[in-house]
């Protein structure tokens, strides 16, 4: 069959503008506003961004490139997509498992990233109702803090997320969403640019610029290095099929690097801003830049409880960082659901279903590790934790690798070329090296070196 010929039936986006809103409503979200800050903080700032960076050129883009290109031609469910294009390529079908490991993932993450939503609906409420007009830092903590001790509250807005994660997906991405994310998007990002500028009034603008632009490598580990390549593939979706199934419900006429291109920048745009507006909070305020997963909880509402119209403001911002986190949430479970609709003959309306109870009970495990389950851990870290890192640093990356390889070394020139377009020679090939020894290699080092084993290896050649 040949891929003009292959149609999706879960149907295609009505343009080249919807895939891109659509993706990058994927790529923004929680990881740009609420997880790329912290970790930051938590890895000390300059140089940790500049390999994040790197990581986001050298390795996000061509990847995010061969992903949608992968999702493009097979025009189906990951699992399905693998099954077919590594058949007419003539290879291996255990490639079939990079679309399994995907669907485990999207639901391992959805699972803890449904609850920090949940977090997010708390602060549209607690925002409204002007608890933190003129509040003090201290203030500011406690609510937090008190958040997290309370199970059922946790529980309560984790439950809703997922209900209206799941009330979008039963729908079809089409249906809803895509209108919505037209006008959010932009909304949150004149909302951040309103932030921006109070950051730069707020007098410690120079020295939030510094700590996030002034690469110190003293302050950077073998396992910072590795969250910043982790966070990379998060924060472009990448690694776990949600991409690619966006992908195939591409146009077959659009051009997939452009898109790309204009998703990357745009996702790295608002990290960067995000950035730029809460450390100077942080540091205006005394506060700690490392202060993990509660950082953007703990400064932001200082700011809008200082600023003018700041109720508002506020309100505001936390509804659009729910509504960022809704267009991202809808991606991770959609391999999943596929599948179930592809191969278990099952509506998408049930397999939206059977998918939100099972990510919800899943959930559950970080609601608790909040506060019940504090103190139980594995490997010296909580259940959400444990799951972050197995998902975000470990099996993203690795879906990234298999991507780049069977793109890099499994497809044919030809099909590739096809599937690209032949316009652009020189940055075909360019992508192609890049898919073939760069990413590959660079995901390989990242992982030796962050157990430490690189430099083992280094010592005993030397
Ligand atoms: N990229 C989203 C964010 O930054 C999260 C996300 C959505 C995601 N879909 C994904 C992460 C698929 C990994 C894989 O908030």
């Amino acid at each position: 069959m040949s891929e003009n010929s292959r149609s999706s039936i879960h149907g295609q986006w009505s343009s080249r503008w919807v895939f891109v809103l659509a993706a990058t409503g994927s790529a923004v979200g929680l990881g740009n506003i609420w997880k790329f800050p912290y970790i930051v903080g938590e890895n000390g700032g300059g140089a940790f961004v500049l390999v994040y960076l790197l990581c986001i050129a050298a390795i996000g883009l061509p990847v995010m490139i061969a992903e949608v290109m992968l999702g493009r031609r097979g025009r189906q469910s990951p699992i399905n997509t693998m099954k077919v294009l590594s058949k007419e390529e003539g290879r291996s079908p255990l490639w079939q498992l990079l679309g399994w490991s995907g669907v485990v993932a999207g639901f391992l993450i959805l699972s803890y990233y449904s609850v920090i939503a949940g977090w997010a609906i708390n602060y549209v409420l607690e925002m409204a109702s002007g608890s933190f007009s003129g509040t003090s830092a201290g203030q500011v903590k406690t609510v937090f803090d008190d958040l997290l001790a309370d199970p059922l509250k946790l529980t309560l807005w984790h439950t809703l997320f997922i209900i209206a994660t799941m009330v979008v997906v039963a729908r079809g991405v089409r249906g809803g969403l895509e209108k919505a994310v037209m006008l959010l998007m932009p909304a949150l990002f004149v909302l951040l640019i309103i932030l921006l500028i109070y950051a730069m009034n707020s007098g410690a603008f120079m020295q939030g610029l510094a700590f996030l632009f002034t690469p110190d490598f003293s302050a950077l580990t073998g396992k910072g290095v590795l969250i910043a390549m982790g966070h990379a593939f998060f924060t472009l979706s990448l690694g776990m099929g949600a991409i690619m199934v966006y992908g195939s419900y591409m146009r077959s006429e659009d051009s997939i690097a452009r898109t790309s291109i204009m998703i990357v920048i745009a996702d790295t745009v608002v990290a960067l801003i995000a950035g730029m507006a809460i450390f100077p909070i942080v540091f205006a305020n005394g506060l700690e830049p490392g202060a993990g997963p509660g950082l953007v909880f703990q400064t932001l509402p200082l700011a809008f409880g200082q600023m003018t119209g700041g109720l508002f403001f506020g309100t505001l911002f936390f509804i659009l960082l729910l509504f960022a986190a809704w267009s991202s949430s809808i991606s991770l479970i959609e391999p999943a659901v596929t599948w179930l609709v592809e191969n278990r003959n099952m509506t998408r309306r049930m397999a939206s279903i059977v998918c939100g109870i099972a990510t919800w009970v899943l959930g559950m495990g970080t609601v608790l590790s909040f506060n019940l389950w504090a103190e139980v851990k594995l490997f010296d870290m909580t259940f959400f934790e444990l799951l972050d890192f197995l998902t975000a640093n470990i099996m993203l990356p690795l879906g990234g690798l298999f991507i780049a390889l069977f793109v890099g070394w499994a497809m044919s020139r030809e099909s590739k070329l096809h599937e690209m377009g032949t316009k652009h020679l020189l940055a075909f090939n360019g992508w192609n090296f890049l898919l073939k020894y760069v990413a590959p290699l660079a995901v390989l080092v990242v992982f030796l070196q962050s157990i430490g084993l690189l430099e083992k290896l280094i010592e005993k050649l030397s």
